[in-house]
């Protein structure tokens, strides 16, 4: 058996047409040119054909998407939602810097924010959320936000935290809203993160996390995250270049849907408040209208009881009880029951609340699935 010949086999000419669309450049290396300016590449700034941890053909082609998504000069693509989070955090933050977020974040990133940061001598202070823009100043150096919020749908007004502290760096999480229905760096924001995992890629098969914003701040993220390491590998960037495809057609589906789910439930006897952006009852209807063009398909809504709550879970057959979200199809949480499993103590999120992320089935068939056991009660 020779070694040589089977890892240099004699490979037939490449096809002489362009393919469609990119391969997948499922490489960890490339090789360079043998002259002495291919040693440049290896300082030049995410170079795509390289090393697979500085950058991939596959993530090049996503980040131009996602840029032109968000409005952005440059978009940074990571390996998860919260390598975006960190990313952003970290390449902004070294001791002494001070940091403004909130007191209900996604757990993880309130984890970094609350637990990780601060070993490393970063100060931060967590505000409730609604108060975000009357907490902060220009003495602040980060303020890190999230709209609307992961699971109780509270919206922050970014024009208002952009105009009380003009000069601090403003972070905002944008994964519930997408850049389809919020536009954060055309109201104030320096950079923006998303979990790619949920809308963006939008079929559930995907982990990754994009950080967008101007080229010297995604400079700096780079930088970070090429020492951190959190690749978004290229098989994961195809896919997600192909979910982006159709991410505006899901995202108008997504809204509608929502919309009708929404309604449905608060008109439901069983249920007790629904947490939707756009329902006029939604406490910030205002802003969500002036911030938002539409809604999503993100909800929460409680029920009389913890109990209540974990009978319509078991009772739900189309909504399936799974984390995540942004997918085509519809999942329900309990998110109570998912912070207690992680050793989490908070009182923040309401045992009777249920969290649904609602998918692109025909909106009655969701809402005969909600409502039938919701009927059981
Ligand atoms: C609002 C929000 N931000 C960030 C994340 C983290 O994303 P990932 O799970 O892709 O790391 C999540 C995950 O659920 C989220 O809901």
């Amino acid at each position: 058996m020779n070694m040589t010949r089977l890892l240099h086999p004699d490979v037939p000419e490449r096809p002489a047409g362009v393919p469609v669309t990119t391969p997948v450049y499922q490489t960890s290396t490339y090789e360079l040119p043998r002259t002495p300016e291919a040693a440049q590449i290896a300082s030049a700034v995410a170079p795509v054909g390289y090393y697979t941890r500085y950058g991939s053909p596959n993530a090049a082609e996503a980040e131009a998407m996602l840029a032109g998504l968000d409005g952005a000069e440059r978009a940074l693509l990571l390996g998860s939602g919260m390598a975006a989070v960190s990313a952003a955090l970290l390449s902004n933050v070294r001791a002494g810097s001070r940091v403004v977020a909130q007191t209900n974040h996604y757990t993880a990133a309130l984890t970094l924010l609350r637990d990780v940061l601060p070993t490393f001598g970063v100060s931060v202070r967590l505000v409730p959320q609604e108060s975000l823009p009357s907490s902060i100043d220009d003495s602040v150096d980060v303020v890190y936000t999230e709209t609307p919020v992961n699971p109780a749908m509270v919206l922050t007004d970014l024009e208002a935290v952009r105009a009380a502290a003009p000069k601090a760096l403003l972070v905002v999480d944008n994964t519930f809203a997408t850049p389809y229905n919020t536009r954060p760096l055309e109201l104030g924001a320096d950079l923006v993160v998303q979990s790619a995992t949920k809308y963006l890629n939008g079929h559930s098969d995907v982990t990754a996390g994009v950080v967008t914003g101007r080229a010297e701040l995604i400079d700096r993220a780079w930088e970070t995250a090429r020492v951190l390491g959190p690749v978004c590998h290229p098989f994961e960037a195809w896919l997600l270049a192909r979910g982006l495809r159709t991410f505006p057609l899901r995202m108008a589906r997504h809204n509608a849907n929502g919309l009708a789910v929404a309604a449905a439930l608060q008109a439901h006897p069983r249920v007790a408040a629904v947490h939707y952006p756009g329902l006029p009852t939604h406490p910030q209807y205002a802003l969500a209208q002036r911030q938002m063009t539409g809604f999503g398909g993100m909800l929460a809504f409680t029920v009389a009881s913890p109990e209540a709550a974990q009978s319509v879970l078991r009772h739900t057959g189309l909504a399936r009880n799974a984390v995540s979200l942004g997918g085509t199809e519809t999942l329900i949480t309990h998110p109570a029951s998912l912070i207690f499993a992680h050793g989490g103590t908070s009182d923040t999120v309401d045992a009777s609340l249920l969290r649904v992320s609602v998918g692109l089935e025909e909106p009655e068939d969701i809402i005969a699935d909600l409502t039938g056991a919701l009927d059981r009660l």
